[in-house]
């Protein structure tokens, strides 16, 4: 009953809230801080929900806690550590206590797309990330994506210079914080779930995002428009503990990983699509979204690439010049 109830007041789904484990099943709980439908996220992990439910019946069982329902993103990694919680999805973003290799993808203007960004991660040294962080004990499965971040605030941004002087809610990363610095704005590191209120009551300005995050969490209603920048990536590490991981019994770890590398697959392939979706569907809402000239566009990367000297020195060289590679 009190599932249930829960369910009710979040608008969750029932099968995505409880898929009713059976006894004996490997109960897995999903978190994440976004919404199921028209998601990156919220679809592949539900879609991962439904396979293992109907294929690994009577062996294992999935629920999904999106939305925030159950962690935010910065509490959500220590209740893996502390087996609260078997799986969850990050924005790649929030591993910067865990390991500092993941800062290359949020410096602005790494990539220029989302496929760039899907060969650096199939890459050698992408591929090799996922494991970065094992002595802390946690684990990369695989890499979802989201989408190209855009920005948004409470006044039209067509130079650099509009940002100056706002305050800009930013995920807690050093790399982000950097670059709202370097247009002079003031950045306000927060959790996902709040940045709505306080775009709403003006605690902050404006934020960047994907499109599927400024409708899914409903931005562009208390913002006067969006700005079309493709300034950087925001994409998600699916993870897991290291200890629950291997304590399971090969044939059923080697299942959920089959299940979970085709569903990266199918939904990863299908995420243009739905990124697109959502930027339509702000329109259709009557959200504004202002493109750039070419011209606009690279004021707002002379202004923000210098921010990549910075952080050469810890991401190295040799790694920014292999993501530049995947550009070309
Ligand atoms: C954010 O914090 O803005 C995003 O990482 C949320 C998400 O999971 O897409």
């Amino acid at each position: 009953v009190a599932a249930v109830l829960a369910m009710v007041a979040t608008g969750a789904s029932a099968e995505e809230h409880t898929g009713g484990c059976d006894e004996g099943e490997e109960v897995i709980k999903f978190s994440h801080v976004t919404n199921s439908d028209k998601h990156p996220k919220g679809l592949a992990a539900a879609l991962f929900a439904e396979r293992v439910n109907a294929e690994m019946d009577g062996k294992a069982c999935v629920e999904v806690f999106p939305n925030s329902t159950l962690y935010n993103d910065d509490q959500v990694l220590e209740a893996m550590l502390q087996g609260d919680v078997q799986m969850a999805a990050p924005s790649l973003s929030k591993f910067e206590t865990f390991t500092k290799q993941f800062q290359i993808f949020d410096l602005p203007f790494m990539f220029k797309d989302i496929a760039a960004v899907d060969k650096f991660q199939q890459g050698e040294t992408g591929d090799a990330m996922k494991e970065s962080m094992t002595r802390r004990g946690l684990l990369g499965l695989e890499f979802w994506h989201n989408g190209m971040k855009q920005f948004s605030a409470s006044k039209p941004l067509t130079k650099p210079e509009d940002a100056a002087g706002l305050k800009f809610r930013v995920q807690p990363s050093d790399v982000i914080v950097a670059q709202m610095e370097q247009l002079d704005a003031s950045p306000q590191p927060m959790a996902f779930s709040e940045v709505y209120g306080a775009l709403q009551t003006g605690v902050v300005d404006g934020q960047e995002n994907t499109w599927s995050n400024i409708y899914g969490q409903k931005f562009f209603e208390v913002q006067d428009g969006s700005t079309e920048t493709n300034h950087g990536v925001l994409d998600y590490l699916v993870v897991t503990s290291v200890d629950w991981w291997e304590g399971l019994d090969a044939d059923l770890r080697e299942q959920l990983a089959t299940i979970l590398s085709e569903v990266t697959q199918e939904r990863n392939d299908a995420v243009g699509e739905v990124d697109a979706e959502a930027r339509q569907a702000i329109l259709d809402a009557g959200g504004t979204i202002r493109e750039l000239s070419d011209e606009e566009r690279q004021a707002w990367v002379d202004a923000m690439k210098p921010v990549w000297e910075k952080f050469e020195d810890g991401i190295g060289a040799e790694n920014i010049e292999a993501a530049q590679k995947v550009n070309e």
